[in-house]
């Protein structure tokens, strides 16, 4: 497992950032200056993954605040880097007061903090013997370490209840196929990459048990966005009767939205798709709340209505 401050770090000149667009075939980092090139790294995706986005961003202001850049411009750039993870405002909030070093690192480590508490509960749900599929990469790289879903399947694998993992190669960008193969990888569970599309026929094979994501944004209602393609796959595990588990810290949860039809969904550029034809590129999409099994934040288990088992709560370390 990789340690956080290899996944991103705060240095006296530069926040060090692990460039997750070349995993898993090149280990380089990225080294970013002022917040302006903190933002573009979040954009392009050097950085990704709702809580680590959230820590970049800490880390962008402390070090614009310690090198006299103008917090509020870089506020704004920072905010305006990716739309759907609420954690990037989550963060840029919570540094408002104090921007300091100590502040944005101590951001990270109650992360990291929150991961291994959510992922104690998530493994809760889970028996003895249990075949996963998840989607996109929900691991130490998308959080800063040690991850939320990927967290909960780790967690699973010492406690002796995980037999398989299948992972979604998760078009275009593969985080499914790239990252979080590699994390498993790496700790020696057993898991194998499969196409987006061949989720259905494997779960109508009765090979899947459970379905365990993240989140960008989890609205009150507990409708949640989250990689495109999580819609798709929590419909196809309503209709074969498997449980979708979310596995999020509580600073994914945006309470001031209602549901999910408020959430900003991210257009990227069509041209991670295709650059021959016309091509959208939604990058997230939103599961109602109603195909949502449980949603597992770092103070336990929350079933619907969410509304209620929500309510209240807040992060904290
Ligand atoms: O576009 P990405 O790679 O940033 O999307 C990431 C996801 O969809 C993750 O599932 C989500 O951020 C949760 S990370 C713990």
């Amino acid at each position: 497992m990789l340690e956080p401050e290899r996944i991103l770090r705060l240095e006296e000149d530069a926040v060090v950032l692990l460039d997750q667009r070349l995993l898993p075939l090149e280990e380089i980092d990225v080294r970013c200056r002022t917040a302006g090139e903190v933002a573009d790294a979040i954009k392009t995706m050097v950085v990704r993954g709702a809580p680590a986005i959230g820590v970049a961003a800490a880390y962008g202001i402390a070090l614009a605040a310690a090198h006299g850049e103008d917090l509020a411009t870089a506020d704004h750039i920072l905010r305006a880097s990716r739309p759907t993870a609420v954690n990037l405002g989550w963060a840029l909030d919570e540094m408002r007061d104090d921007p300091s070093y100590e502040h944005a690192r101590r951001i990270h480590t109650d992360e990291v903090e929150r991961c291994r508490r959510m992922s104690a509960h998530a493994a809760d749900l889970l028996v003895s013997g249990t075949r996963a599929l998840t989607h996109c990469n929900a691991g130490g790289l998308a959080t800063g370490g040690y991850g939320s879903a990927v967290g909960a399947l780790l967690t699973a694998w010492e406690r002796g209840l995980l037999q398989h993992v299948w992972v979604d190669e998760t078009r275009p960008l593969l985080q499914g196929a790239r990252l979080t193969a590699w994390e498993l990888e790496a700790a020696s569970i057993p898991h194998a990459v499969i196409v987006d599309s061949a989720a259905a026929s494997l779960m109508a094979a009765g090979e899947v048990d459970c379905v365990i994501t993240g989140a960008d944004r989890i609205a009150a209602n507990g409708d949640t966005a989250n990689k495109i393609g999580t819609y798709s796959l929590a419909v196809l595990a309503s209709h074969h009767a498997i449980p979708l588990y979310v596995v999020a810290p509580t600073t994914t949860l945006d309470l001031s939205a209602q549901d999910g039809a408020t959430i900003p969904i991210e257009e990227r550029d069509p041209a991670e798709i295709t650059t021959r034809f016309a091509a959208r590129n939604p990058a997230f999409d939103v599961t109602p709340a109603a195909l949502i099994a449980a949603i597992v934040t770092e103070h336990g288990v929350h079933r619907a209505p969410y509304v209620q088992s929500l309510a209240g709560t807040v992060a904290t370390a």
